[in-house]
């Protein structure tokens, strides 16, 4: 971007003045929670947002957050997915209502789970389900199978890959060596001796990864959503698929983010068939829940491993998860909350959205590219879309995208922090796009 630092500097500094200003209790709330918690916040990265104080929210509802100042934002980050059908959708507040009257959670299955086995069957194509309390579990559930049933110890993923905070999944590339990712606190294990990362779109590298029979499993988004959005390139994942059955690696598709894509997911769209399949925040409406999927045949091995492995504990699953009211939320979800009709709204008002940044973006030359997939869309300072991270990360411009976050942020528009992401609910309006749009315009006016 053309932008001179001061400009950006100055910019960012009367941008963060208004936010002082505006955010009067907010401040004083983090100052005093500094008390109780790290830097002020119940998780530490929540201080990543980079705001002189953190939001604090008071509500959320539909597409609209409130935050204790009193302040109303058009929320497009909507928990970065996991509130992507609407903050309290009606049917889930009113699920969670009549279940919290009848039990929590009692390490059981409750009465809601054979319904939910059968809607999750229906819906994604795949006959067997497994409950856990996040989509970091539920990835590491599907690893820890994957190994198990192949007797392989080695994993796969594409570099620039997030699939929760799985510290097998927490490498990446280093030239052509697997390391850890920086930035880990506290780690010992080197997950990296176990894991190869290949860059995606790159089925060559795929293949020699593969082709000496120790990878237990291919573990990849359908479309890296964590990497700029990367999209899979014409017949990527065909011949991704049949390379894994070739070199009976399996293959786990995680749909935690491409969710958005419609009401089956990215990878049923595509006619992309996974051996297991993951979906993880919005499963059960934002209450803590993922699912993982997976085909009769494993399902069977599965089965018999269980039935035949020595006795003592799994090193499985969570004493909470698949708990009663949890499972209430995921049948409301899927019987009522993922429908078709809830869809359309997103997909053509998210159009609309993507759209609209274009032409802005065309109007000014800017070189810089929205990418969406489905209801879900990204923004990237790059002329074209990224086909692998290393692009996508060559793209990034720390100080334009804080300030473009902050400048939104204090018109009233919330976009996802850590990238440029912008998520439609069944609940956003026409409004809020209107919104988002003209703040958009003003920003690129501001910073032309
Ligand atoms: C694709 C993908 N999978 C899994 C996860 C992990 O989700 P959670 O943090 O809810 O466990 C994330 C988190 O951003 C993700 O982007």
């Amino acid at each position: 971007m053309s932008m001179t630092r001061l400009s950006a500097d100055a910019l960012l500094e009367r941008e963060q003045r208004r936010f002082i200003e505006e955010h009067p209790e907010a401040l004083r709330r983090h100052d005093s929670a500094r008390a109780h918690w790290l830097n002020g916040v119940p998780m530490q990265w929540m201080t990543d947002w980079q705001l002189p104080a953190p939001l604090i929210m008071r509500a959320a509802s539909g597409a609209t957050l409130t935050d204790v100042d009193g302040r109303e934002y058009a929320d497009f980050c909507l928990g970065d997915t996991g509130a992507m059908f609407g903050h309290s959708p009606p049917a889930i507040a009113a699920a969670l209502k009549q279940q919290a009257a009848r039990g929590l959670t009692c390490m059981l299955p409750s009465e809601h789970t054979l319904r939910a086995g059968e809607l999750l069957a229906e819906r994604f194509g795949l006959p067997c389900w497994q409950i856990t309390q996040s989509a970091t579990d539920a990835n590491r559930a599907v690893l820890r199978w994957a190994r198990a049933l192949t007797g392989r110890n080695r994993i796969l993923v594409f570099d620039g890959c997030y699939h929760g905070s799985l510290e097998d999944t927490l490498v990446r590339l280093a030239g052509d060596r697997v390391v850890s990712r920086p930035g880990q606190i506290g780690q010992v294990a080197d997950f990296a001796a176990h894991a190869r990362v290949v860059e995606f779109n790159d089925l060559p590298a795929l293949e020699a990864a593969l082709a000496d029979g120790q990878v237990a499993c291919v573990l990849a988004e359908p479309v890296m959503t964590n990497a700029g959005m990367a999209l899979p390139q014409a017949d990527f994942w065909k011949q991704a698929r049949a390379l894994c059955s070739r070199y009976q690696t399996l293959l786990a598709i995680d749909e935690t983010h491409t969710l958005s894509s419609g009401p089956r997911g990215h990878a049923h769209r595509i006619g992309l068939p996974p051996d297991f399949l993951i979906v993880g925040k919005a499963i059960a409406g934002g209450v803590p829940t993922a699912v993982f999927g997976f085909t009769a045949e494993l399902a069977q091995r599965m089965e018999h491993l269980l039935a035949t492995k020595p006795a003592g504990h799994s090193g499985m699953g969570t004493t909470l998860a698949a708990n009663a009211l949890a499972t209430a939320a995921l049948v409301a979800n899927l019987d009522s909350v993922m429908t078709e009709a809830a869809y359309d709204h997103m997909l053509q008002l998210s159009a609309t959205l993507a759209d609209g940044l274009k032409q802005r973006i065309a109007r000014r030359a800017l070189p810089w590219h929205v990418t969406s997939v489905g209801a879900r869309s990204e923004l990237i300072f790059r002329q074209h879309p990224p086909r692998t991270a290393r692009e996508s990360l060559a793209a990034s411009d720390p100080v334009l995208e804080r300030l473009l976050h902050l400048y939104l942020l204090n018109r009233g528009v919330l976009v996802t922090p850590f990238h440029n992401m912008m998520l439609v609910s069944p609940a956003t309006s026409r409004a809020q796009v209107d919104l988002l749009l003209a703040s958009f315009e003003r920003f690129i006016d501001e910073i032309a």
